[in-house]
């Protein structure tokens, strides 16, 4: 069975930099939490927790001699006022992909467009989003709700960081005909686009594809929801743990994917499974052989 794992996956710039300072900071301070789990990866957050760095989901709960980590897909400016007033040490891990798409989302709001957010409405990177826009916004999570819109003068559309690329192409074509002006501000990030375009590349070729990433992490669920449309034999895991070696009989060609937000240990302990699965496959002559797509 041949092993290919996706040019780009796994561990994203804007994860790896909240990553590192949350242990920065943890060899400065003490007392320190995060605001909400600082990435979706359950199994990175348990690790922090072993270290004695908690979770906190209000900023309420901390006060001056807490140190707080603010996560990578950022919080609302409410919270940012709630910390400041409680004299919380705030350590910002925002990402800046996530620090663009709130600058330009505010920004467009006061040039007098009405700011469509393409992106899921509860997710906090979302609310983060909106928090900035001080004028009249909507959220749109699919292309069916942008197609409901009523007409206005002047839309702006962008995007939660980690959203489809393609999809957000469509609800722009749908505005265009909403109304006089549309202002495009592209604000996925590079790294969830080339992602997705190398889990669609791999996916074609492959009998079976495994996405791997939290079940909470909204860019892992769409590479598995994207590589599932082109493989059905597409499974979703968070560890090595939950796959069985059944699933790859008679599969040739497995490819491996991750989310920005799964460490590299991760992928790594299943690229051994899969290493393990090949060479203990009595039906398969080819040996074991990694490729990098
Ligand atoms: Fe940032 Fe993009 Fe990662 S927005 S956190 S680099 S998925």
């Amino acid at each position: 069975m041949e092993i290919f794992i996706a040019d780009h996956a796994g561990f994203c710039f804007g994860v790896e930099r909240a990553v590192s300072l949350v242990e920065d900071t943890s060899k400065q301070f003490t007392g320190v939490y995060t605001l909400g789990p600082i990435i979706h990866n359950p199994q990175i957050v348990s690790k922090f927790a072993e270290n004695g760095i908690g979770v906190c989901y209000n900023p309420e709960e901390v006060n001056e001699d807490n140190t707080v980590v603010v996560r990578s897909h950022g919080v609302t400016k409410e919270t940012y006022a709630t910390l400041a007033s409680r004299k919380v040490n705030v350590v910002d891990a925002t990402c800046p992909f996530v620090k663009k798409a709130q600058n330009s989302a505010k920004k467009l709001g006061n040039e007098g467009a009405v700011v469509v957010v393409y992106g899921e409405k509860n997710h906090p990177e979302v609310k983060s989003i909106v928090s900035f826009i001080d004028s009249r916004y909507v959220i749109v999570s699919d292309v069916g709700e942008a197609s409901v819109l009523p007409d206005e003068n002047c839309y702006a559309l962008v995007a939660q960081t980690t959203q489809n690329s393609e999809s957000f192409d469509k609800i722009a074509e749908i505005l265009k005909t909403k109304c006089d002006k549309l202002i495009i501000k592209n604000t996925i990030c590079n790294a969830t686009s080339l992602r997705q375009a190398s889990a669609i590349d791999l996916a074609k070729k492959v009998d079976i594809m495994v996405v791997i990433g939290g079940r909470n992490s909204g860019n892992t669920t769409r590479l598995y929801e994207i590589c599932k449309n082109i493989c059905a034999n597409t499974h979703h895991i968070e560890t090595k743990e939950e796959l069985k070696k059944e699933i790859f009989d008679g599969c040739r060609k497995v490819g491996i994917t991750a989310g920005a937000s799964t460490p590299g240990y991760l992928v790594e302990e299943v690229i051994e499974f899969l290493k393990e699965v090949s060479m203990s496959s009595i039906n398969n002559n080819d040996g074991d052989n990694m490729q990098m797509e």
